[in-house]
Parts: C-alpha cells; structure tokens; sequence
C-alpha cells in the first residue's frame, strides 16, 4: 500500500478486508506483544483498594448529569476507582501453563493498545506530578514530579491522557490495526467518563488537542506510541477551564525515566499506520474547533416508526460497577427469544449511551445506527434505524439479515444466533471534507465508546455481547445499502447466550 497518498478515507478503504484477498498474515509467536509496559526504577505509588461504588445503575449514570448529593472526594481513593473501572483487571483464569487477564474494557484479540496517564494535580494523599497507571499491580509510576510543591489552584484536579501503543494491534492486524486501537481508545474512554459519574465527577473529553506538545509531555516517542485522548476530571467547584498542559508554567521536573515496551516492541509499524495517524496531526497551534456536520441519513422507510418511552428511567439491571466486573465477550449466543420489553430497555440504554458521548465530547456523533433484529418478541425481524429525535425505530428493510452479516463478518457463523447486530456506519469521506483527516480519529474512538456502553448494557440485562472489527467491508455495506461511501465502522452483536452471563 502506498502510505503517502492516504486520507482517512483512503486509509480505511486500503484496509478493507476482501473474502478473496485476504493476505493470510502468519502470527510470529516469538514476538508477541507484551501488553504491560514498564518503567523501570521509576518512583511508585500504590492505588488504594477499590472501596463499594453503590448500586446505580448503566441507566442511572446516563440519566443523571448533575452535581450528586454526597460526591467523592478528589483524592488518592478516587483516582483508584477511577482508573481500576477504566482499565482494570477483572478476572485472571489459568489455563494449563498460561494465565490469562481479563480487563474492564473489551479490546480487539485482547492486545491491549491503550495505556494510561494521569496528570494529578490536586489529588488528596498523592503527591502532585505525572503518573503511569499499571495495571498489572495497581499501581502509578511516577513519571514527572510537580516541584512547585501544589498542583494548579483551578481547573480539573486531574487529566487523564490515553495512548496507544501501535506495536501491540499492529503484530496481529497489520495496516488494519490503527481502526481498533482508536476502537479500544473508546471502550477505556467511555469506561472512565461512566466512571467519573459514577463517582460525582464531571468530565470532558478530548479528541482534538496539539499533539506534538501532549506527546511531548507525556514523554512518548511517537513512532512506538500517541496520545489519542484526554479526559478532565473536575469536582463540581473546579472550573471548566481549558485544560492545555503547560509543565514549563507549573514547574514539573522532566526527569522522565526510560519505559520498557517488552517483548514485541522491535516490530515494524506499516507506513500506512503511521500515515493515517500523522495526517491528523495538529502541531504548534490551537487545535481548531470541530464543525459538525448533520448525521441525517435519507430514509428508506417501510413502515412507521414504532416509538417506546425513551423519556423514562430504564428500570433493573445490574449495578454499574458489577456490570463493569461482569462484563466479557460472549458468543455463545442461542436461539432463546429476546424479550420484548428487554429488548426495548437495551435500546434505550444504547440510545441514551450516544447522548452521553455527545454530551461529554461535545462534539455531535458522526456516525449512523443501525440495528438488524430478528428472534425478539414483537418486532418483525428486519433492519432497523433509530430515527433522528431517538424516540423511534423505524424499519428500512424487512427481513433477518443476521446470518448474511454473520457471513459478512469472516464467517463468525455464532454471530447469526445474535438477536441484534447493532452497526455504526458512517460516510466516512463526508466527515473527512468537513473535518479533515483528523475525523477518522473521532468516529472511530466514538464508535469504540459506544461499543463499550453496549456490552455494558448487554451486560446489565443479563444478555451476552461481542463486538466485531472483522468482516468483508464490501459485503457489509452491501447488506446494509446505506449508499456508496457509507462503510461499516463496528458492529456490536447481543442477544441471549447458554450459561451464566
Ligand atoms: C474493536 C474490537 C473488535 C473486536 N472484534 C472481534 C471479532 O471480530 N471477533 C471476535 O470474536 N471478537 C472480537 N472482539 C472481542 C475481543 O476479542 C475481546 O474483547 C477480547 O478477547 C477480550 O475479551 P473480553 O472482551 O471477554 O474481555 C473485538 C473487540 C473489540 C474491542
């Protein structure tokens, strides 16, 4: 592929996946990525052990934006919960010689690209600097100290900057892997922001920042690995400021120790990966604001839109916190129907899950819903869109279309006992002449933030979920016939599984 004439839409059409070109890429075992890294001899300091988070609820957190009666401190306990449901290990299973993590947040083949930083500035019982969450051990690496002896006196009392690290995806997905780890950036993301709720924060997140300067200040080398997102933690008092890092202005020391990548970090990044990221690229000026451009996709309506009561508290469901333990990709879907009224809450959720993304991000979602449904009580199985207001469901096309995207999808063949396939489409192209390059970045972590909330919610009304970055591009936009430049970006599978969810 030539990676010099690449756009976002170039990019994502050179990585399509054609049943009968698939390159059969060997995996190099010897090679495979560690998913930790390391700062050896870096100072440490330990996160607190996770206390009881309450029991509201996915639904809960969507519904409620404001100030919490009784919110957490901003301090060394929260930054622990904050980070441990953004990106923790919830469950390790030893099979024969290995022993296998599970993490809060799903990620393409479980390679893990995103990994963590804080910026603590005000937090109660930690000294204020830049820190590296590692997961492995619950714990931060210090990486930059604070010498001023405070944080700053306003604005949020911490910044959490995602990275992704390209070797990591790159060793399995090739060219392709840039599009998961901005999918994976969005699964942690959403995970954090639910959190801050949770907690009785409020928070911003960030696609657009000066990336050479953010880079530059987390200490990345940006051919192994890029900040993709930023996320502003405020209490209520702080003020929503602009939060541009300034370590020069507030006095951090920059004696930033070496990381150790691991196993896997000497594997060469295709150019293409490093095109498609560096033509996105904002340096040495503010990054500009975001255009949005209209999400109304002409109809192809068959029937009226059916409507449900997307106003009202969605009732039940597992608490948050133990939807985020419980959480897992489950394929073994089944041909139990799915509720009616299960159905419906689930949707709601979804629907909800995109506000909230528009909410925090403060950028409108570019992206397309869809939905194919079949086996659920009281609904023709067909394709589904969700009209504009989010009040309505309106059938595009009769007919299950399940089995053909399960075909779509590298002939996942479980994928066709999925009660509903939702998909997230976009024109990719349009976005690009709006928004330039840097779009891609957005849709594709959006689509990865609303993937999350999707298993979350799944999870929450005891239905499995998987999502799926796999499939034959072309068929997929065929069986969905959204029109020529209209591609299919994610598609997240639920529906009853066998056993336990
Ligand atoms: C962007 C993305 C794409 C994925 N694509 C597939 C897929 O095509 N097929 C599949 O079986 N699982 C897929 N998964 C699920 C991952 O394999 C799964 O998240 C990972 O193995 C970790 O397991 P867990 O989700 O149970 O924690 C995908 C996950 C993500 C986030």
């Amino acid at each position: 592929m030539d990676g010099q004439t690449l756009t976002a839409w170039n990019y994502h059409r050179a990585t399509e996946h054609h049943r009968f070109r698939m390159a059969g890429h060997r995996l190099d075992w010897a090679a495979q990525p560690d998913v930790i890294k390391r700062y050896p001899g870096a100072e440490t300091a330990d996160l607190a052990p996770i206390r009881s988070l309450g029991t509201a609820s996915l639904g809960d957190l969507l519904d409620s934006a404001k100030e919490q009666e009784s919110p957490s401190q901003p301090d060394l306990n929260s930054l622990s919960n904050l980070l441990s449901m953004g990106s923790g290990i919830t469950s390790v299973r030893r099979h024969g010689a290995g022993i296998y993590t599970f993490r809060s947040a799903a990620s393409a083949g479980a390679l893990y690209p995103v990994d963590i930083y804080v910026d603590a500035r005000r937090v109660d019982g930690l000294p204020s600097g830049l820190y590296h969450h590692r997961i492995d051990g619950s714990f931060l690496e210090r990486l930059k100290t604070n010498t001023d002896g405070g944080g700053q006196p306003s604005g949020p009392f911490a910044v959490v900057y995602l990275g992704g690290v390209f070797f990591r995806s790159v060793w399995k997905y090739r060219d392709r892997a840039y599009r998961y780890i901005l999918n994976d950036t969005g699964h942690v993301a959403a995970n954090i922001l639910l959190a801050a709720r949770l907690l009785g924060f409020h928070a911003k997140l960030e696609y657009d920042f000066d990336d050479e300067h953010v880079n530059g200040f987390l200490g990345l080398d940006s051919s192994m690995e890029v900040c993709l997102a930023k996320i502003s933690v405020y209490t209520w008092n702080d003020a929503v400021s602009e939060t541009h890092v300034s370590p020069d202005v507030w006095g951090m020391t920059c004696t930033m120790p070496r990381p150790d990548y691991g196993n896997g970090a000497g594997c060469d990044i295709p150019a293409a990966v490093y095109h498609i990221h560096r033509s996105g690229v904002i340096a040495g000026q503010k990054p500009p604001v975001s255009r949005a451009w209209g999400r109304t996709k002409p109809g192809r309506v068959k029937d009226e839109a059916i409507s449900w009561p997307m106003g009202t508290a969605v009732p039940g469901g597992l608490s948050f916190s133990e939807a985020l333990a419980r959480r897992r990709s489950r394929r073994n879907f089944h041909v139990k129907p799915l509720e009616n009224e299960k159905f419906f809450n689930f949707l709601s959720l979804v629907v909800k899950g995109v506000a909230f993304m528009e909410t925090v991000s403060r950028v409108q979602n570019a992206f397309h819903l869809e939905l194919l449904v079949q086996n659920t009580e009281g609904l023709e199985s067909g394709q589904y869109r969700i009209d504009k207001g989010g009040h309505g469901l309106v059938c595009v096309d009769n007919g299950g279309k399940n089995a053909l995207m399960a075909g779509a999808c590298l002939d996942q063949r479980w994928l066709a006992h999925a009660s509903v396939h939702v998909l997230m489409t976009a024109d990719v192209r349009q976005a690009e002449k709006y928004q330039g390059p840097r779009a891609y970045r957005s849709i594709m972590m959006n689509a990865g933030f609303l993937g999350q909330i999707i298993y979350l919610a799944a999870t929450s009304f005891d239905l499995g979920c998987c999502g799926i970055g796999a499939f034959f591009d072309g068929e997929a936009a065929m069986i969905l016939d959204g029109g020529d430049d209209e591609v299919l970006l994610y598609l997240v599978a639920s529906g009853h599984v066998r056993g336990p969810v």
